[in-house]
C-alpha cells in the first residue's frame, strides 16, 4: 500500500456536508493529484480517473458480492444481482430483460407517452410547480406502473413504498432511515407479491399483459428471486428517475441555447442530452467493489480484500476523456459517461431512463418554452444518492 496524500484543508471531503453540495473540486483535485487515493475517513479507496474507474466496473477482480453478504442476510432477501458476481450475476440477470429490456420498453412506449402527457395536463392552469413533486414523482410513478401493470387504485400505495425503500440506496443513510428503509423493503416485496398474480392476467388498454406480467409467468427464477429482481427495479429506479428531471432543468435553465437545441432537436437529439444530463451530473456518483487480489493500477496498488468506490461522477468529468469536461453539451457525441456504471452490471433500466427521460424533457421544454426557475435557489440534498435538488420551484 502506497502513503496516501490527505485532500489539502481548503477542499471540503467530497461525502461531508459541505463537500456534499459541491464534490466536484474535490474529484478534481484527486483525480489529478492521487487518483487511486486511499481515504482514511471511509477507510476504502477511491478511483476518480476514468479508466481506473471503467476497469474496476469491468474487471473481474473487483467483485460486487465481496462485502455484501452481511447485508443480504440482515436483510433475509433473496440474493439481488446488484450484489452477485458471474455466472450466478446472469442467472439472475437475464429474466430481468423480460421487465427493463429494450422490447418491453417499446411494449410500454404508448403508455408511458399517456403517462407524460397526463402529468403535463396536470399543470394546466398552474403557475408555479416544485420540480420532483408535480412532476419526477408522479411521471416516475406513471411509468413503473405501466412496467407493472398496477391499476390506478394501487399507485399510491405503490408510491409510499417505492419511496421509503428508496433510502436503501444511500449507504451512508442513518441506522434509524436504514432500518425503516429495510422494513419498507419486505412491504414492497409483499405488495409485488400480490400483484404478481393479477399482473399475469392483466391486460393493458392496449391489449398486453405487463413486462410484469411476462417476467411472473417466466420460468428461470423462484418466485423469491423473481421478486427480488422486481423490487430491484423500484428500489433503484423510481427515486433515481423521478429526480433526473430537476437535475437536468437544474443545467438547463441557466444555459438558454443549450435547452433550444434539445427542444428544436427531435426525441433523438432529446436522448442523446439525457446522457450529458446524467454525465455532468451523476444521480448515482460512486460504485462500490471489493477487490478479490491486489491490483496495480498507475496510481498505486490496491490490496486484496480493499473496499473500492468507483467514483462515477469524478470519472465522467475526466478532461482525458472529456473536451470541455465541466460544460453541459447536450449535443455531445459519442460520450463514454459511466452514469449508468459499466460492464455486467451496466443499468438494465438505462433503455427506459433514456427513453422516458428524452420524451419528458422535450415535452416539457416544447410546451413551457417560458420555463423558469423561481423562488430561493435549490439546494443540494444532504443524501449521497441519489444526487438530488430540495426545493426546486418553477414557473410555468
Ligand atoms: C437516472 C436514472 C438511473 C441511473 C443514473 C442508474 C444508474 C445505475 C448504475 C450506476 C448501476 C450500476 C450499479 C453497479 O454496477 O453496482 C445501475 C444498475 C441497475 N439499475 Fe439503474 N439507474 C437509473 C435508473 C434505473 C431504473 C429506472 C431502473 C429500473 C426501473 C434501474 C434498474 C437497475 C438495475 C436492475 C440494476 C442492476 C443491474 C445489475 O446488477 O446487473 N435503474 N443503475
Amino acid at each position: 500500500m502506497k502513503a496516501s496524500r490527505g485532500l489539502p484543508a481548503d477542499l471540503a471531503h467530497p461525502f461531508s456536508p459541505r463537500g456534499r453540495a459541491d464534490p466536484y473540486p474535490a474529484y478534481r483535485w484527486l483525480r489529478a493529484n492521487d487518483p487511486v487515493h486511499f481515504d482514511v475517513t471511509s477507510r476504502m479507496w477511491l478511483l476518480t480517473g476514468h479508466a481506473d474507474c471503467a476497469l474496476a466496473l469491468r474487471d473481474p477482480r473487483f467483485s460486487a458480492a465481496l462485502g455484501q453478504r452481511e447485508r443480504v442476510r440482515e436483510d433475509a432477501l433473496p440474493p439481488s444481482m446488484l450484489t452477485t458476481d458471474p455466472p450466478e450475476h446472469q442467472r439472475l440477470r437475464s429474466p430481468g430483460a423480460l421487465l427493463l429490456g429494450p422490447a418491453a420498453i417499446r411494449g410500454i412506449a404508448a403508455g408511458i407517452a399517456r403517462e407524460v402527457d397526463e402529468v403535463m395536463a396536470g399543470l394546466a392552469g398552474r403557475t408555479e410547480v416544485e420540480v420532483t413533486a408535480d412532476i419526477g414523482e408522479p411521471v416516475a410513478t406513471g411509468v413503473l406502473a405501466r412496467l407493472f401493470g398496477l391499476p390506478a387504485a394501487a399507485r399510491t400505495e405503490f408510491a409510499g413504498l417505492a419511496a421509503r425503500t428508496s433510502v436503501n440506496l444511500d449507504p451512508l443513510a442513518g441506522p434509524k432511515e436504514a432500518a425503516a428503509g429495510r422494513a419498507a423493503m419486505g412491504e414492497l416485496t409483499r405488495f409485488l407479491g400480490a400483484h404478481a398474480d393479477r399482473a399475469l392476467g392483466g391486460r393493458d388498454e392496449d391489449g398486453r399483459t405487463s413486462p410484469f406480467g411476462r417476467l411472473a409467468a417466466d420460468d428461470r427464477l423462484t418466485r423469491p428471486e423473481m421478486l427480488g429482481v422486481a423490487s430491484l427495479a423500484i428500489v433503484g429506479g423510481w427515486k433515481p428517475l423521478a429526480e433526473m428531471v430537476g437535475n437536468a432543468l437544474y443545467w438547463l435553465l441557466p444555459r438558454p441555447e443549450e435547452a433550444a437545441r434539445l427542444r428544436e432537436g427531435g426525441e433523438e437529439a432529446a436522448g442523446t442530452a439525457v446522457d450529458e444530463l446524467l454525465r455532468v451530473e451523476a444521480p448515482i456518483p460512486f460504485i462500490a467493489r471489493v477487490t478479490t487480489e491486489a491490483v496495480p493500477l498507475d496510481g498505486g496498488t490496491i490490496p486484496s480484500g480493499a473496499r473500492v468506490l468507483a467514483l462515477i461522477a469524478a470519472a465522467n468529468r475526466d478532461p482525458a476523456v472529456f473536451d470541455r469536461p465541466d460544460d453541459l453539451v447536450v449535443t455531445r457525441s459519442p460520450n463514454p459517461h459511466l452514469a449508468f456504471g459499466g460492464g455486467t452490471h451496466f443499468c438494465l433500466g438505462a433503455p427506459l431512463v433514456r427513453h422516458a427521460g428524452a420524451l419528458l424533457l422535450h415535452d416539457l421544454l416544447s410546451r413551457y418554452p417560458g420555463l423558469r426557475a423561481t423562488g430561493s435557489p435549490p439546494v443540494w440534498a444532504p443524501s449521497l444518492v441519489p444526487r438530488r435538488l430540495d426545493g426546486f420551484t418553477l414557473a410555468l
